[in-house]
C-alpha cells in the first residue's frame, strides 16, 4: 500500500492519502522554538525543552496519537457544513474530502479540497524567530459566490513543564488567562509573577504567549477551551464551529484555547490569504512588535524561501546519483534532514518523546555528531566541545547533559555506580571523523574543561576515557559493564564485564595511538599500542566461542553468549564490532559475520540477539521485560543497522551491505508502507522481528540513533567517500550488480564531482583514480591536489 511518493526536486515528501496507518510528522523550527506537526495538523510546540518549555499541549498516548495540534476549521455560513484545512480532526468521508501533506525540511503544506472548497497551509517558525506562521490561502474552487468563517485552534499548556501540566492539575488548572488586547490573544501563566528568562528552569515564573490572525476582519475569539469545544464534545465537532459563532470567551483558570473567527466572502475563482502568528512572549510587546514587523503575506513567503534556501543549502555537502533511486531519495534528503533533527533534540521531542528524557543524552547525542558532520561542520563542533564538558575528571559521563542548564567546572559527577562503561568511548568515533572532515587537527589541543573540576586537552579527554575503562576491568581483563553498555538493558554491575565495551576501547586505543603519533607523541602512541595488545589477547582468551564472539561475562563467571546459552547465544554488537575494532582475526570476522546471516538477518533487519529473552534474570539483562521480537528483546534495533554495513563493508561484501542496508531503508518499504506503518522518510528506533506476530512493523521515528549510523555507513562506508586528515579516501564498497555511480561532494570549502564505474561488476577495489586528469596512486586524494572545483573518475575492477 502506497500513501505518497518522494519529490526530490523540492526536497518533500508528499503524503498523498490523509489516512496513514499511523501519525507522519516533522519538524519545524530550530533548538530555540521547536514544534512537530503531523500531516493531520496534529502536533505541538515548545521552547528549548520539550519538558520544561512546552507551550502547545499534545496529550500523549492520545487517540489519534497526535491530538491537539494547529487546525483550522471552515464553515460554509449557507449550508451550515464544517470541515477542518486538514482531514482530520473533523474527518470528512475520503471519498468527499482529498487531503496532500508535503513534509519538507522545517516547513509542512497541508491542502485540502472538500466542497468546492480549496485550502492551503503552510506551517513554518522563520529562522531565528520565536514564533511560527500557519499560513492559509482558502480558494473558492466552485462556481457561486460562497461565504465562509474560519475558526483557528490550537490548546496552550498550563505549567510549561510537561509533568505539571499534565499530572498536577490541583495547581496547573487555576494558573492560565486569556484575553484579547489590541487585536492579539494574550495568554498569560502565573500572571501574577515576574518573567525569570535567566533562569529557564524555574517554573514558578510567569509565562507568556500570543495568537494573531491577519487577512480579515476578525469577528470573535476564544481563548477558553470549553467554551469553544463545548462540553461532552471533542477536536472533531466544536461548539463555536458547529453554532457559527465564538463566544469571546476569557480563559480564567482551566484551560486556554487559541481560537480566531474570521468571516470571508468568496467569489467564484477567488482566494483569500490569512496568516496566522503564534508565538511566545508578551502579547503587548513581544507580539506587537513581531506582528508589525513579520505580519504580512509578503514577508511570509520571504521568510519561507529563506528558511528553504538555508536547509537546503545544508544537503548541498554530498549529492548522490545510483541506480537505487529510494536510496538516492535517501542520500539526498531524509537522511541527512533526519540526522539533523535528531542531532537538535536527541531523544527528547517526538510524539513518543514526552520530554521525559529532558536534555541530550551522552552516548546518543556523541553519535549524532556522526550524521550532520559534513553538513555542519561547525555545530559539529560546538556539540563535541558541549559533551566532552560533560565528561567528569575520572574519565567517565553525566549521562544526560542539559545544554540550558550545563555548568561545567561544578557540575557534581554521577556515582560511580552509575556510570555507563560505554559513554566517552564514542568520542573515539566522532572527534576523528570531525578533525577528518575539517582539518582542523589543533582541535586535540584545545583546553576544555571536565564537567566537575579540572581540565584538559581533548586529548586528555580522550585519554581520560580510556583510563576510565581500563581502571575498572574485571577478573578477565574486559572492562565492567557497569550500570549498562550501548544496551541500556545489560546490567553487568561492577563486576561484570562486558565485550562491546572490550571492543570500544580496543579501537579507542589504536585511534589514540594514531592521534598521538601525528601530534608528535611516540610514548603516548606507544603505551596505547601496549594496552591495546593487552587487551586483545584477553579477547582473543575468552571471547571466542568457535563461530562467534560471546557478548559478556557475569560478576558470579556466568559467560554470556556461547553455544550452550539457550537464550541470547548470538548477538549482534560483539560481531559486528569485532570486526570494526579491527580486533577479531581475518577468520574470526568471517565466520561471525556468517553467523550474523545465518542466525540474526531477516528480511526487516538484523536482530539484536536471538534467541529471545524469557527466562534470563531481569538483574542481568532487563531486556526480558520487553515482549521477544521487539527493542532490546531479540527486536530488530536500527541503531545497529549501520554497523551491520560497515562490518560487511571492511570485509569487501558489498551485495550483503547493500541487502542488509535495503532492509533498514525506510525509502525501501514505500510501496508497502503497511509493513513498517510508520514514516517511510525516516528511521525509526525498533522494528518487531519474525519471531513476533508483527514483523516488520516499526516504531519511535526521527529521534533515533539509527538516522546518524545510517547515513554514515551509506555515505562514508557502502560509497565509500571517507575524509582523512591529509585528503579525501575513495574506496567504495556497492553491490556488485551497480555499474557505477555519481556523487558530488563539498570537502573543506572545495567541490568534487566523483563518477564510479564498475565495468566489471566486482563490489570492492578502486583499480584506478583520476584527479583532475591526473592519476593518483592508490585510493586517496591528497588535499594538496584538490582545485576548488574538481573531476575525479574512479574505476573499480
Ligand atoms: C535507546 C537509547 C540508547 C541506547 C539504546 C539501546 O535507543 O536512546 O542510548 O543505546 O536504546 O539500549
Amino acid at each position: 500500500m502506497q500513501y505518497g511518493y518522494f519529490d526530490d526536486k523540492a526536497r518533500e515528501y508528499v503524503i498523498t492519502r490523509p489516512d496513514t496507518p499511523a501519525s507522519w510528522s516533522n519538524y519545524l523550527g530550530s533548538t530555540e522554538y521547536g514544534a512537530i506537526i503531523t500531516n493531520n495538523a496534529g502536533g505541538y510546540s515548545f521552547y528549548q525543552s520539550a519538558a520544561q518549555g512546552r507551550f502547545l499541549r499534545l496529550r500523549f498516548n492520545s487517540i489519534p496519537m497526535d491530538q491537539p495540534g494547529r487546525y483550522i476549521y471552515l464553515r460554509d455560513r449557507d449550508s451550515g457544513d464544517y470541515w477542518s484545512t486538514s482531514w482530520q480532526p473533523v474527518g470528512k468521508p475520503l471519498k468527499e474530502y482529498k487531503s496532500t501533506c508535503r513534509h519538507g525540511t522545517a516547513y509542512t503544506v497541508i491542502e485540502s479540497d472538500y466542497a468546492g472548497i480549496n485550502s492551503q497551509t503552510t506551517y513554518f517558525v522563520p529562522l531565528g524567530q520565536l514564533f511560527e506562521y500557519w499560513w492559509v490561502r482558502i480558494t473558492n474552487t466552485s462556481d457561486r459566490p460562497r461565504k465562509l468563517s474560519a475558526f483557528t485552534y490550537c490548546e496552550f499548556s498550563n505549567n510549561w513543564d510537561t509533568s505539571q501540566d499534565l499530572v498536577n492539575l490541583q495547581y496547573s488548572l487555576f494558573i492560565v488567562k486569556g484575553e484579547m488586547r489590541d487585536n492579539l490573544l494574550r495568554i498569560a501563566i502565573n500572571d501574577n509573577l515576574t518573567v525569570d528568562a535567566s533562569n529557564f528552569i524555574n517554573n514558578d515564573q510567569s509565562r507568556h504567549s500570543w495568537m494573531a490572525l491577519l487577512g480579515a476582519p476578525i469577528v470573535g475569539f476564544d481563548t477558553d477551551r470549553t467554551s469553544f469545544l463545548g462540553t461532552y464534545r471533542s477536536y472533531h465537532n466544536p461548539l463555536a464551529v458547529e453554532r457559527g459563532l465564538c463566544s469571546n470567551s476569557k480563559a480564567y483558570g482551566d484551560n486556554a484555547c487559541g481560537s480566531f473567527q474570521a468571516d470571508l466572502d468568496l467569489a467564484p475563482g477567488e482566494s483569500r490569504d490569512l496568516l496566522v502568528m503564534l508565538g511566545i512572549g508578551e502579547s503587548g510587546s513581544f507580539g506587537k512588535c513581531t506582528v508589525e514587523e513579520f505580519g504580512s503575506v509578503s514577508r511570509a513567503e520571504k521568510e519561507l524561501q529563506t528558511l528553504k534556501s538555508t536547509l537546503h543549502s545544508r544537503l548541498e555537502s554530498l549529492k548522490v546519483e545510483t541506480p537505487d533511486p529510494e536510496f538516492n531519495s535517501m542520500m539526498n534528503v531524509w537522511a541527512p534532514y533526519n540526522s539533523q533533527v535528531s542531532f537538535n533534540w536527541s531523544r527528547s521531542a517526538s510524539l513518543v518523546y514526552n520530554g521525559e528524557r529532558n536534555g541530550l543524552g551522552f552516548r546518543d547525542s556523541v553519535q549524532d555528531v556522526l550524521g550532520i558532520l559534513a553538513a555542519d561542520p561547525e555545530a559539529a563542533r560546538s556539540r563535541l566541545e558541549l559533551m566532552l564538558t560533560g565528561q567528569v575528571a575520572c574519565g567517565g559521563a553525566i549521562p544526560v547533559i542539559k545544554p540550558f542548564d550545563h555548568h561545567p567546572g561544578s557540575e557534581p559527577a554521577p556515582a560511580d555506580e552509575h556510570f555507563r562503561s560505554d559513554d566517552c568511548l564514542w568520542f573515539f568515533n566522532a572527534i576523528p571523523v570531525y578533525v577528518a572532515e575539517t582539518g582542523d587537527e589543533a582541535f586535540y589541543r584545545k583546553i576544555l574543561p571536565y564537567a566537575d573540576h579540572g581540565e584538559a586537552t581533548v586529548l586528555g579527554h580522550l585519554r581520560r576515557a580510556l583510563e576510565f575503562n581500563l581502571e575498572r576491568t574485571g577478573r578477565h581483563g574486559l572492562p565492567c559493564g557497569l550500570e549498562a553498555d550501548w544496551n541500556d538493558c545489560l546490567k553487568l554491575g561492577y563486576h561484570g564485564e562486558s565485550l562491546f565495551v572490550a571492543f570500544q576501547l580496543s579501537m579507542g586505543l589504536a585511534v589514540y595511538a594514531e592521534v598521538a603519533g601525528r601530534l608528535g607523541l611516540p610514548a603516548e602512541a606507544e603505551w596505547a599500542r601496549k594496552q591495546r595488545e593487552v587487551l586483545n589477547t584477553s579477547i582473543q582468551k575468552h571471547c571466542w566461542d568457535g563461530e562467534w564472539f560471546i557478548w559478556a561475562i557475569g560478576e558470579d563467571g556466568t559467560v554470556y553468549g556461547t553455544k550452550d546459552f539457550a537464550e541470547g547465544q548470538v548477538y549482534l554488537n560483539t560481531q559486528v564490532w569485532s570486526v570494526i575494532s579491527g580486533a577479531a582475526t581475518p577468520e574470526q570476522a568471517e565466520k561471525a559475520m556468517q553467523t550474523v546471516k545465518d542466525r540474526l538477518a531477516t528480511p526487516y533487519g538484523l536482530m539484536l540477539s536471538a534467541p529471545p529473552f524469557i527466562k534470563t534474570s531481569i538483574d542481568v539483562m532487563r531486556a526480558v521485560l520487553f515482549n521477544p521480537g521487539i527493542k532490546e528483546n531479540a527486536g530488530i534495533f536500527n541503531h545497529t543497522q549501520g554497523w551491520g554495513v560497515m562490518a560487511e563493508c571492511l570485509l569487501g561484501h558489498g551485495d550483503r551491505a547493500y541487502e542488509y542496508y535495503r532492509a533498514f531503508m525506510p525509502a525501501a518499504y514505500n510501496d508497502r508502507a503497511e509493513v513498517r506503518q510508520c514514516e517511510p522518510y525516516v528511521q525509526a528506533q525498533t522494528t518487531y522481528a519474525g519471531i513476533s506476530p508483527r514483523p516488520g512493523n516499526a516504531r519511535t521515528t526521527w529521534l533515533t540513533g539509527a538516522a546518524a549510523w545510517a547515513y554514515f555507513s551509506a555515505t562514508h562506508y557502502l560509497l565509500g567517500i571517507r575524509p582523512e586528515i591529509d585528503g579525501l579516501r575513495i574506496d567504495p564498497c556497492i553491490p556488485s550488480t551497480w555499474p557505477g555511480f555519481k556523487v558530488i561532494r563539498q570537502f573543506r570549502g572545495k567541490r568534487l564531482e566523483i563518477v564510479v564505474s564498475n565495468p566489471n561488476h566486482v563490489c570492492r577495489g578502486v583499480t584506478s583514480l583520476v584527479l583532475n586528469g591526473e592519476t593518483m596512486e592508490g585510493s586517496l586524494l591528497p588535499i594538496q591536489l584538490l582545485k576548488n572545483e574538481n573531476r575525479v573518475t574512479v574505476t573499480l575492477g
